[in-house]
């Protein structure tokens, strides 16, 4: 039987190969990926994390399951605003979380977090089990987002929240031109000399172009069996949330 491919970048490999390169491209840039985000991103990474949490209105008493949660990024802003609640940070490979570890020990915050390796694919909890799923820059490096998704919708209680933040397409083809003259000019240099890996950076780049555009992931989102789905673009569409409640 012919195997299925899948997109790692512009590259197309087996579907079976894309979890083990995404780890790799993580595992290499782990010590380094929250600086590189900075650099990479002028610090906007910041501003679109912090208006997930304007929409999200994190409340006091939740549960949170952050997939593909790295370095605890979004845990860290929702324990923050929330004030008592909990958040279990998943992801895929193990060094992202050593250093999320390493964070919540310095900012006195680890009683709030448990760390899981895991697959956004094949959540290792019950179902109804979350208060609200988040999921940032994670989504477009998951083989089958849309069984991540099915996922999400199973592990949320109902009444729970569902909402993903990541690179979307920007409607205006003249921006688009000056954003990919960016991006694939200067992210990869910076990764060289960051992080001392232009591929993973490289990769970083293709894989934003690949990912579907809002109205497409709106209906993946539905698809899940979300309701009241709506999507909001941060700063032209460059990066996109979108929201959805298990009702
Ligand atoms: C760009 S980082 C995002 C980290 C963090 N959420 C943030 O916003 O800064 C992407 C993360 O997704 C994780 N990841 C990729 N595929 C995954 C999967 N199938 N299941 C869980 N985590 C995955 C990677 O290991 C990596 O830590």
């Amino acid at each position: 039987m012919i195997e299925k491919t899948t997109h790692f970048g512009f590259q197309d490999i087996p579907e079976s190969e894309k979890a083990r390169r995404v780890r790799g491209v993580f595992g290499s840039v782990a010590s380094k990926y929250d600086v590189m985000n900075d650099a990479m991103s002028l610090g906007i990474h910041r501003v679109w994390k912090d208006a997930m949490m304007d929409w999200l209105a994190p409340r006091s008493g939740q549960r949170l399951l952050d997939v593909a949660g790295g370095t605890g990024d979004i845990s860290f802003r929702f324990l923050k605003r929330a004030g008592q609640a909990h958040a279990t940070v998943l992801d895929l490979t193990e060094p992202m979380l050593i250093e999320g570890r390493k964070r919540a020990e310095a900012e006195q915050m680890a009683e709030s977090l448990d760390w899981v390796v895991g697959d956004a694919m094949a959540l290792p909890f019950e179902n109804n089990s979350f208060d609200v799923y988040t999921i940032s820059f994670g989504i477009r490096n998951v083989t089958r987002p849309q069984e991540a998704l099915n996922e999400a919708f199973r592990v949320l209680k109902p009444g729970g929240r569902l909402m993903v933040l990541e690179f979307s397409q920007i409607p205006n083809e003249l921006m688009q031109k000056v954003y990919d003259l960016y991006s694939f000019n200067i992210i990869p240099r910076l990764g060289q000399m960051i992080a001392d890996d232009r591929d993973s950076y490289q990769y970083l780049v293709e894989s934003i172009r690949q990912f579907p555009d809002q109205e497409t992931f709106l209906q993946m989102v539905r698809a899940a069996g979300f309701e009241n789905a709506k999507y909001r673009n941060l700063s032209l569409g460059i990066a996109c949330l979108h929201s959805g409640w298990k009702i």
